[in-house]
């Protein structure tokens, strides 16, 4: 294959990755099922990843003006589109799993079989890479339509998974070097326009997603609390980072005009939240903790995503990781995973702590510099942040929550597996989020 043969079939496997990307990223917010929300996170972030070595890949090929932001061929739309739009978990995830990645699988390694191993060795390698990543989306895509669609099911979207082919078919395949077709299929469900959901949702392990009757991080930074007690507050606090994909989908969906190098960046921080999320999840499980029992509240995602535009939101997350850097942050939560001795703790702090630095320092590549300097920046995130309305007191007037104490249960419940005595000041422990937010800063009357 010439160089521009070469360049005309990566730039189709580009956009495939670019537009999966885009739709593992806009299910993120919407889909209940733990497990899917965070290997969305994951596959999106990998797709990106992708995305980026074909980009800097067909740079080096003499080809400016790059054109990848083109569409490539209507079939190819029409496949993505249609996928983008499955009405369900399991239509999206044999659109996904099924089909799309199956036949971008297909794809990467004619290319490799096709192209002068000698001549084009960069892009054998890089499709070789891709492929790792291809087949770790697939593994997880297997188990989970066979977890979510009986054979029923999965037989009856036989006539939509014959539509995408069709549609990849009329392309010439992804490579485009196939027979084209000239009749596009009619869409089925891209037939009406997409949008966004920004409203989150989880399934039925969480409840109770209104209460903020435990604030712990009143907790934490008491110093009458034992490093061992607050250990189940960090396992919490990691946990209830599921909102911070549900949020961060959102700025991504709606700020399309952003370059794609703000994209890539944001979808990596997504899905280290993702991960810090898990950590939560694992560290509970390691001591034998059910955390399905306590409530993991869900108001900071809905109202960022309701009530703020996308540049409010990425303020407030700028704002909030920016607070985490000081002495009383990120290295105080794993001097106190160190102190507490459930080792897990330690680890997960450690690397949540790395991880919030690269944070911070895409906050200020991608948020600050279009601002101008830190401190007025630093100083809207925190004006935005207080222009959310908290609705504590009316979430309980409208019975969506009675902001029930979890703690001393999970306290108790904990104390009892450890095999260690209680601490009754501890135990006792109230503080909620009526009147101060997560930084600890006194909510004002005004909202
Ligand atoms: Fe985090
Ligand atoms: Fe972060």
């Amino acid at each position: 294959m010439s160089v521009d043969e070469c360049v005309a079939w990566l730039k189709r496997l580009h956009y495939l990755f670019r537009q999966l990307h885009e739709i593992f990223t806009a299910r993120i917010t919407s889909e209940p099922l733990y497990e899917l929300k965070t290997a969305f996170s994951h596959h999106g972030w990998l797709c990106a990843e992708q995305a980026t070595a074909l980009r800097t890949r067909v740079g080096e090929m003499r080809e400016p003006p790059l054109g990848l932001e083109a569409v490539p061929h209507p079939g190819l739309k029409l496949a993505v589109d249609e996928v983008r739009s499955a009405p369900d978990a399991t239509a999206l995830c044999v659109g996904l799993y099924d089909l799309l990645l199956p036949s971008l699988r297909e794809s990467l390694e004619e290319y490799r079989q096709a192209t002068n191993p000698l001549a084009d060795a960069p892009s054998v390698r890089l499709s070789r890479f891709a492929l790792l990543d291809v087949d770790d989306m697939l593994r997880f895509g297997r188990v989970a339509i066979e977890g979510l669609a009986t054979t029923h099911e999965s037989q009856a979207m036989d006539g939509w998974r014959e539509l995408l082919r069709q549609s990849l078919k009329c392309a010439g395949g992804i490579s485009g070097r196939g027979e084209e077709t000239t009749v596009l299929p009619s869409p089925c469900y891209s037939a009406r326009p997409w949008h966004y959901d920004p409203v989150p949702r989880r399934d039925a392990r969480f409840h109770d997603s209104y209460n903020g009757g435990v604030n712990p991080e009143a907790f934490l930074y008491d110093e009458r609390f034992s490093p061992r007690d607050k250990t189940l507050m960090l396992f919490y606090k990691r946990l209830r980072e599921i909102d911070v994909p549900e949020m961060m989908a959102s700025i991504l969906v709606e700020s399309p005009e952003k370059p794609w190098g703000f994209h890539h960046d944001m979808s990596r921080q997504l899905w280290d939240e993702a991960r810090h999320a898990m950590m939560g999840e694992v560290g509970f499980h390691q001591l034998g903790i059910d955390w399905t029992r306590i409530p993991i509240n869900y108001t900071w995602s809905l109202n960022l995503n309701t009530q703020l535009t996308a540049q409010e939101r990425h303020a407030v997350l700028f704002f909030i990781e920016q607070g985490l850097m000081p002495r009383t942050g990120k290295r105080y939560e794993w001097e106190v995973g160190k102190e507490s001795g459930v080792a897990l703790a330690s680890l997960f702090q450690d690397f949540d702590w790395a991880d919030e630095v690269l944070h911070a320092q895409l906050g200020r590549e991608w948020y600050v510099k279009g601002f101008g300097d830190l401190n007025s920046a630093l100083a809207y995130g925190d004006r935005c942040w207080s222009k959310v309305m908290s609705r504590w007191g009316e979430y309980r007037e409208q019975g969506l929550t009675q902001h029930r104490n979890w703690w001393p249960e999970l306290y108790a419940n904990a104390c009892a597996i450890l095999g260690v005595p209680p601490d009754t000041q501890a135990a006792a422990f109230c503080e909620t989020y009526e009147t101060v937010r997560a930084d600890l800063k006194e909510i004002s009357a005004s909202g």
